[in-house]
């Protein structure tokens, strides 16, 4: 199978930030993961639409928008015109699921649903038909740096048996380091998201390390 990286740029170093997102671009990550908070959802705030579209003058690797907001409905539009190119939409968050689906896809993104630790997959099920990606938080949204939940393993071999041969990514959030790469990638994910592990020291040693993990 095909992994994909997607750094997060929630730890990268935001006086320098289009330092380190050349270094993402130019070093073969996949997808740039811009974490969106708004300080209700999660008790975090991060950058918004006119901020997604500044950095999409310089950075040209796909835009993979994960909304930690409340009420995604009301900001999909901003979000695709500043050069979203993947939004991932919690499930846990208000309004109709659907809608959300439907406004994506509207404006020529690829709609993908999250769930957060406590949610079970089974929320997801209704809309397999109509998402490119399952995003499976395997610590709880808000912060980086955390430890990787253990459960996660098998909620990500379920999520896989649950796609079957349906053609949509199983992307994983939060905790994935050099120690916990291989068993996520195992259990069947293959869109990786990691912002501490690959934004700690030299962002071309640490992708070169994960793919040398994902190569077996
Ligand atoms: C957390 C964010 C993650 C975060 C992951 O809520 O969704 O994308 O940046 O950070 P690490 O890889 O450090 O756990
Ligand atoms: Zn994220």
């Amino acid at each position: 199978m095909n992994i994909k990286i997607a750094p997060s740029m929630l730890s990268a170093d935001f006086s320098n930030l289009e330092r380190d997102l050349k270094e993402v671009e130019k070093n073969g990550a996949d997808y740039l993961h811009v974490d969106i908070m708004d300080g209700h959802f999660v008790p975090n705030i991060t950058i918004g639409p006119d901020q997604v579209a500044s950095l999409r003058k310089t950075i040209k690797i796909p835009f993979d928008v994960h909304l930690m907001i409340s009420e995604p409905l009301k900001y999909i539009d901003r979000f695709a015109d500043a050069g979203a190119d993947i939004i991932t939409v919690h499930v846990e968050s208000d309004g109709e699921i659907k809608d959300c689906i439907d406004a994506i896809v509207k404006k020529g993104v690829r709609p993908g649903l999250v769930v957060s630790p406590d949610t079970s997959l089974e929320v997801i099920k209704p809309y397999l038909d109509h998402i490119s990606m399952i995003l499976i938080m395997c610590v709880y949204p808000g912060f980086g740096g955390q430890s990787y939940i253990p459960e996660s393993t098998e909620k990500i071999s379920a999520c896989r048996q649950m796609i079957g041969n349906r053609n949509i990514d199983l992307q994983v959030d939060g905790g994935i380091n050099f120690n916990t790469l291989k068993e996520v990638v195992e259990a069947g994910a293959n869109v990786i998201v990691s912002g501490s592990c690959l934004f700690k020291g030299d962002m071309k040693e640490n992708l070169g390390q994960f793919k040398k993990i994902i190569k077996g």
